[in-house]
């Protein structure tokens, strides 16, 4: 029981592991009006305890600011890891040296204490538990604080007021484990204070101090591309938009002024220098591809949207087809004049032989088998079949 203490005397001074409701920030995406909305900023811990058996667990930990990674927990070390100069925040050595201390500490009891706790709170093996510890500000003002814990991928817990609480659906197991803990009152204060205090002072200094690189523009691009048919007679068209920051963005089909309601966006996925990469797709009949257009808006781009017609698109496709064909149909006759030209004059099968003039062609040969094998998107080529 002490260890369970400690353990959570630890949980708390990780003072910092949660997301959640991140997911309506995704769906907000699709309205241009918010791109210019503030948005409650968090600063938040993740912890993700793997418990493989009774005697092998692994623990990673990460801080974050709103979607961008600022600590990382090195394990081996048992140091906390500045990703970015302005990570500190202002907090004094002295303050970071205790913070760094409580989450050694905890990050060295919690599998102790869960193995020691796994039969009586029925964790079957191997199983996963992950905590989210965090702060938001809006507008400049704290705005709440969270903890929330998760057992095999599930809400299980949060932190509400000064008690633990069930998460709904997680039943009698996730009641028990609160019980069990609501019993520790000093750890219950640790995390109030970590939660209302530590963690939004944390959160003012780190906007503050990191206010260039959240505030940092860049530019989307954007391509089209066809993706597998989902059925015959039907077209996937795809719209790619990828290097853009901050995180909002609007990608939309169009046809003129009309938004295409069936729009599927997929989720924002991060790329790997901090920016960020959406694909965004439609399902279309083959024959009501003409007109239609990806439209992306951005804060970066100023009220300059970019617009991509699929219709420029076919028209270089058909020019692109063109040119294989005449050059295919050009081949052939010098082929065949060659033919013709060396049975009519033996002498001509030296000069067939001349290593240039047949690797010349057998290189444009080559060229011309690869753009028929795959068209390039660097092109931003819409790619339609070629019949
Ligand atoms: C526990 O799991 C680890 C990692 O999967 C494995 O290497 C180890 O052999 C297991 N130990 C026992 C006692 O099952
Ligand atoms: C550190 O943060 C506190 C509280 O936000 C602020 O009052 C103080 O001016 C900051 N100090 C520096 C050096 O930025």
């Amino acid at each position: 029981m002490l260890l369970l203490l400690t353990l959570l005397f630890k949980e708390l001074l990780f003072h910092g592991a949660s997301t959640v409701g991140e997911k309506n920030q995704d769906l907000q995406v699709l309205r241009p009006h918010h791109l210019t909305t503030e948005e409650p900023l968090t600063f938040h811990l993740i912890q993700i305890s793997s418990f493989a058996n009774h005697s092998w667990a692994h623990t990673q930990g990460s801080g974050w600011l709103g979607e961008l990674q600022t600590h990382r927990w090195n394990g081996v070390l048992g140091t906390i890891q500045f990703l970015w100069p302005w990570s500190r925040g202002n907090f004094s050595k002295e303050e970071l040296k205790n913070l760094q201390a409580l989450l050694q500490l905890y990050l060295h009891a919690f599998p102790r204490v869960v193995q020691a706790f796994a039969s009586q709170f029925q964790f079957e093996y191997p199983f996963e538990i992950q905590i989210s510890f965090g702060c938001r500000m809006h507008a400049g003002k704290a705005s709440g604080s969270f903890l929330n814990g998760a057992y095999q991928g599930s809400d299980f817990l949060s932190f509400q007021g000064n008690s633990w609480k069930p998460s709904s659906g997680a039943g009698s197991q996730a009641q028990n484990v609160c019980n069990v803990l609501n019993h520790y009152r000093v750890i219950k204060e640790i995390v109030q204070i970590l939660l209302s205090d530590t963690c939004p002072r944390f959160l003012s200094d780190l906007l503050e101090a990191g206010k260039a690189e959240l505030e940092r523009q860049e530019k989307p691009e954007a391509w089209v591309s066809k993706g597998h048919s989902p059925e015959p007679g039907r077209l996937l068209l795809v719209c790619h938009v990828s290097g853009f920051h901050p995180k909002p963005v609007w990608v939309m089909w169009m046809r003129g002024e009309q938004e295409q309601r069936s729009t599927q966006q997929g989720d924002i996925m991060p790329n790997a220098d901090g920016t960020w990469y959406l694909r965004v797709t439609l399902d279309v009949a083959a024959g009501e591809v003409a007109g239609l257009a990806c439209r992306v808006k951005h804060s970066s781009l100023e009220g300059h949207d970019i617009i991509i017609h699929l219709d420029g698109y076919s028209i270089l496709l058909i020019l692109i087809c063109l040119t294989v064909i005449v050059t295919w149909v050009m081949l052939v006759m010098v082929g065949s004049w060659f033919k013709k030209r060396r049975s009519q004059h033996p002498r001509l099968q030296e000069f067939r032989k001349s290593p240039l003039l047949g690797k010349e062609i057998m290189a444009q040969k080559h060229i011309l088998e690869e753009m028929e094998n795959k068209p390039k998107p660097t092109l931003m080529t819409f790619v339609l079949p070629c019949t």
